[in-house]
């Protein structure tokens, strides 16, 4: 007879390994990058290389013997990523830890004076560095844009505009925004880009399903492919977005309470890819061979993505324009 003790047991095993099982049934839809030509003399930016997508990215381009700019807001961050990549015995490649804090315009400014100092030219710029924090915080950067305006797509813009002189001279070069599907759920309203009316509706307890600051920011990174791609046309820069997909990564810290974990992890052993998985279409963005010349194009699961959202190019314009208006003023408006 079975004793009790194997039953008990064999339930929990049979449930891990259906549950593989099931992970590894939805993985098959999940493309890989195959392009995997070496990468040697080229030099990759990637800001927020030190965690999720953009470490997995790094380690990727590492590996195909690419010079990688860790661009990261916590210089110690960086250095652990470099030191955890050598580590684990990615060999070749070259790896440079940098601190640049996208929400304040003074820190790139002082990165971009390092970057120049030291590389002749940048032949792909990865804007991949987001937060998601709750609107009721009201976090700002440092010259007061709403935190997700001010770093998910103000404080990249700025940097892309400094270092459009150094992609020039790699070209063919690339700019690769990360953005993502959740841009469909973005709503600009020009009168309160700063998000004044829903931080107050936050404060007061109104819960939204989706974070208006991160969607409209992700929206944002749509409408500033977009327009730059259109700026480049003929330049030898291309300009694509693209989307990780939903991945496991530290982007939810400031949501993930512990019983999250338990009872989010189903979900996310079933649904959510993990970081690794997520880079396969950044670094396809950022060097498959057969989509050298696209640009302006959006990209997931390692394919061309026609976003479903009805993009309005006087909203991009107006978009793009306030942008720089408040880069040059250095305040919302
Ligand atoms: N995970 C998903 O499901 C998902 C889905 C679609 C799109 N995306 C996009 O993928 C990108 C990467 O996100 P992830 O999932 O890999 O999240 P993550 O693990 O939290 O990585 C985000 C990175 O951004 C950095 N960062 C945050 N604020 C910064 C600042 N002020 N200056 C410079 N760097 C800053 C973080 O640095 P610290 O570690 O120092 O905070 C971290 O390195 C984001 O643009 C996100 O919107 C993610």
């Amino acid at each position: 007879m079975v004793s009790a003790t194997v039953i008990y047991a064999a339930v929990p095993i049979s449930a891990v390994v259906v549950l593989g099982l099931v992970r590894k049934w939805r993985s098959r839809n999940w493309a890989k990058c195959t392009s995997n030509t070496c990468l040697r003399g080229k030099t990759f930016l990637i800001t927020g290389a030190n965690s999720g997508i953009g470490l997995e990215t790094a380690k990727a381009l590492v590996k195909r013997k690419a010079r990688v700019i860790f661009a990261c807001r916590d210089i110690e961050k960086a250095k652990q990523a470099v030191a955890q990549i050598r580590h684990e015995q990615v060999t070749g490649g070259e790896l440079i830890p940098m601190q640049l804090d996208l929400a304040s315009f003074e820190s790139i400014e002082k990165f971009v004076e390092v970057v120049k100092a030291g590389f002749n030219k940048i032949d792909v710029l990865i804007n991949n560095a987001g937060v998601v924090i709750p609107l009721e915080l009201d976090m700002k950067t440092k010259e007061g844009f709403e935190i997700h305006l001010g770093v998910n797509h103000l404080g990249h813009m700025y940097l892309t505009n400094l270092l459009l002189d150094l992609l020039k001279k790699a070209t063919p070069s690339r700019i690769v925004i990360v953005s993502s599907t959740l841009h469909t759920k973005g709503k600009l309203d020009f009168d309160d880009l700063n998000l004044r009316a829903q931080i107050k509706k936050a404060k007061s307890g109104e819960v939204s399903r989706h974070n208006p600051g991160y969607c409209n920011s992700k929206l944002m990174n749509m409408y500033h492919a977009r327009a730059l791609a259109d700026k480049l046309r003929d330049s030898g820069i291309d300009v694509n977005a693209c989307c990780p997909g939903f991945c496991y990564t530290n982007l939810f810290r400031y949501f993930i309470k512990w019983y999250h974990y338990i009872l989010m992890a189903p979900v996310a052993f079933l649904f959510m890819k993990s970081a690794k998985q997520g880079a396969e279409t950044v670094v396809f963005t950022a060097t498959d061979y057969g989509i050298e010349g696209h640009s302006g194009k959006f990209y997931s699961n390692c394919a061309e993505y026609i976003s479903p959202y009805p993009f309005d190019k006087n909203e991009e314009t107006k978009l793009y324009e306030r942008s720089e208006e408040m880069i040059k003023s250095r305040k919302p408006l």
